[in-house]
């Protein structure tokens, strides 16, 4: 098996890095409801990542509202959002798309979609199922 440099330095990197899996990183496994405001915090097109650490974004695309998993499909590991609204795992190197759709492997899954409606009080509530 031949491996490219690209992802040799990216193999590499992971693993001096010590990737943050979703479970090393003190993120709840199982499913969880979480309330993230009003949807007035999140007004303008753009990635928020306050919730990062919860497991996942909040993204506001052309109006619409909703979360991203902020967990790698790969093997879990914590995602980076950049400033163009794509996403990149800083453990294999895998990409994604703005709406978390696989641009680059070694993740053959998009990120999953949470729901995130308001309630009763115009908070938005992320529903969360196991990561
Ligand atoms: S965990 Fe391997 S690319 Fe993300």
């Amino acid at each position: 098996m031949q491996i490219s440099r690209r992802h040799f330095l990216l193999l590499t990197a992971g693993l001096a890095g010590g990737c943050a899996t979703g479970e090393d990183a003190g993120i709840p496994a199982g499913p969880r409801s979480l309330n993230v405001g009003p949807a007035g915090n999140y007004a303008t097109d753009g990635v928020y990542q306050k919730f990062r650490d919860e497991g996942f974004f909040i993204v506001r695309q052309g109006g619409k509202l909703f979360a991203l998993s902020a967990i790698c499909t790969h093997r879990k590991c914590k995602l980076t959002a950049k400033l163009d609204g794509s996403f990149y795992c800083p453990c294999h190197g895998s990409t994604f798309d703005p709406a978390g759709h696989v641009t680059e492997g070694p993740a053959q899954r998009d990120l999953p979609v949470f729901e995130a409606l308001p309630n009763e009080q115009g908070q938005i509530v992320v529903n969360i199922p196991s990561l």
